[in-house]
């Protein structure tokens, strides 16, 4: 049995999110694919690329992970899990979501419950998730399942999910600091910040929140200039909440340089990808990425494919 999922980019309101803020997140045309087969063996056993190979009881992250993916999924027998992926960990890209989407769909599939809604695939990743992250809100796993560009709002009963429909295809760079972070650590910083500075992180969860509200019309209406100076001020905010780097910082103003219509951190920051909104042809930017010493590519988001 076979699953797949994309990954994705946070055009603006990562971190916030977690707090309940909506976020808005594409899926990219990258992703992860797994491959579930039963086996007579009672264990269980993953592997991830050629690199890691893990199982429950090994005491890994990896290897809880996918217990914890088992028991959602109800697997209560022997199975053979491979997964790959094209993200980059530690970038931003919802890797661990992507694959932890793949692997329960795989999984879905070996007790008959194929083609099950994005949604409830994307409740059961939340377990891989949860090892790995912490207090993940979700975005990435949805992001994961569903595809197409999405508005995600965490919310005490469950998260509300829409489409937003775009009105033109969205051309964007990404780019990579070459910096793995750990969205764990970042998401941990940002919750002691919290503590230290309420009144900062509250004024500034509020200003992303105009900022997502803005951009969902923004998306809606084609206006990619507007949207531009949108992600340009996401930046300035998480900039003031210690997220970005020198890295992230020389990524965004080389894509704005290079005529980007606006750049910002995508993800938890502290590293990982620049996402850079480009009018047409990303083909400038990534060259002038590239003249800077960082490695990127374009992705292009078509329009609203929510699944039902
Ligand atoms: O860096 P990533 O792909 O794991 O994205 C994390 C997004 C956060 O908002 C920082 C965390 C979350 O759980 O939503």
């Amino acid at each position: 049995m076979i699953g797949t999922a994309c990954g994705k980019v946070i055009l603006l309101g990562e971190h916030a999110v977690v707090y309940g803020v909506p976020a808005i997140a594409v899926g990219i045309d990258r992703g992860a694919r797994a491959e579930a087969a039963r086996t007579d063996a009672v264990s269980c056993t993953l592997a991830l690329g050629d690199a890691v190979r893990a199982s429950p009881a090994d005491g890994s992250d990896t290897g809880r992970a996918f217990g914890a993916v088992l028991a959602a999924c109800g697997v209560d027998f022997g199975v053979e899990v491979k997964a790959e992926t094209t993200l980059p960990p530690g970038a931003g890209l919802g890797c661990s979501a992507a694959l932890g989407v793949a692997i329960v769909r795989a999984l879905d599939g070996l007790v008959g419950r194929a083609g099950a809604p994005p949604d409830e695939v994307a409740e059961r990743a939340m377990a891989w998730e949860r090892v790995f992250h912490g207090n993940p809100s979700g975005v990435d796993t949805t992001t994961a399942a569903r595809g197409g560009c999405l508005r995600f709002e965490r919310g005490e009963a469950g998260a509300s999910v829409r489409a937003v429909r775009l009105a033109r295809p969205l051309v964007l760079a990404v780019g990579h600091t070459g910096v793995a972070s750990s969205t764990r650590t970042m998401v941990e910083g940002l919750a002691h910040l919290r503590e230290r500075r309420p009144d900062l992180v509250a004024k500034s969860f509020e200003a992303i929140r105009s900022l997502v509200d803005n951009a969902a019309v923004a998306l809606e209406t084609g206006d990619h200039a507007g949207l531009g100076h949108l992600l340009d001020l996401g930046q300035m905010v998480l900039s003031g909440l210690m997220l970005s780097t020198a890295e992230i910082e020389t990524l965004c103003r080389v894509a704005r340089e290079a005529g980007a219509l606006g750049a910002k951190l995508t993800g938890a920051g502290g590293g990982g990808c620049v996402l850079a909104l480009v009018a047409g042809d990303a083909g400038p930017v990534l060259g002038a990425w590239e003249r800077a010493g960082f490695r990127g590519f374009a992705t292009t988001v078509g329009g609203a494919t929510e699944t039902p």
